[in-house]
């Protein structure tokens, strides 16, 4: 009984487990990789089965025959487009090595403003905790833009005071950004964040394009 229980916490705890969450219609790049001299295999699990997906040989990522088109061959696993349908359990196999991927696709809220306006960008990652304290992060390439803690009131924006947030809406983690300029186009993803500061759960995305 000991043995068994010892097998499955080892089995658990040594689980290479992983969450990506690309935006439906754009590209993404994995940030999991094989070595460049490993052969590798990105599969997909099904009902039936895993279901090739690409292949690594000589640091480069070949795409299998259901997906040439939309990967492209390159040193990372790179999806010119997102469909909805590619989400899933991915296996990445490199040398002995096994990752589980769960991919969610994330459907964007789409923002279009005029360059120089404001734009309002909306939370829809449920943000209320059991403390009734609601704490949001906004991230737009993998980098913190913007934190948000109800009870501390106390934010975090950019160096330039543009982001802020949204007049009349402190509950929900909606923002504001001031005076929108060009470069300021993308993902932005709200998550929710926890007392220590990480993030919890999937987050939302409002994708912003300024014309
Ligand atoms: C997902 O949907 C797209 C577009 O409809 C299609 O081209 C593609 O083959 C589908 N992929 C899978 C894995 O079913
Ligand atoms: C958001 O924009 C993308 C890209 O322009 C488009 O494919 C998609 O249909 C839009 N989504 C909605 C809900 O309008
Ligand atoms: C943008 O927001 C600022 C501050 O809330 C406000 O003073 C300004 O009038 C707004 N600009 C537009 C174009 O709505
Ligand atoms: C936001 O917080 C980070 C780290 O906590 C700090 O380095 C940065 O200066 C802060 N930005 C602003 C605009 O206060």
């Amino acid at each position: 009984m000991l043995t068994l229980l010892l097998t499955v916490i080892i089995a658990v705890s040594t689980c290479l487990c992983e969450d990506v969450q690309p935006v439906l219609g754009s590209s993404f790049t994995f940030s999991q990789n094989c070595e460049n001299d490993e052969e590798g295999k990105l599969l997909r699990s099904e009902p039936h089965g895993e279901v090739e997906v690409a292949v690594h040989q000589r640091g480069v990522w070949t795409p299998a025959r259901g997906y040439r088109g939309q990967i492209l061959q390159s040193s990372s696993i790179f999806f010119r487009r997102i469909f909805y349908n590619d989400s899933g359990v991915y296996v990445l196999r490199c040398g002995i090595q096994t990752m589980r991927i769960q991919v969610k696709v994330l459907i964007p809220f789409n923002v279009t403003v005029k360059e120089g306006e404001n734009a309002s960008l909306p939370c829809f990652t449920p943000l209320k905790a059991a403390n009734k304290c609601v704490c949001a992060r906004w991230e737009i390439n993998k980098q913190v833009v913007f934190e948000w803690n109800s009870c501390t009131d106390k934010g975090n924006g950019t160096a330039d005071g543009r982001l802020s947030v949204s007049p009349g809406r402190l509950l929900n983690g909606d923002i504001e950004l001031r005076q929108v300029k060009k470069e300021d186009q993308g993902d932005y993803f709200c998550y929710k964040q926890n007392e220590d500061g990480e993030k919890e759960g999937d987050p939302s995305v409002v994708s912003l394009k300024v014309n």
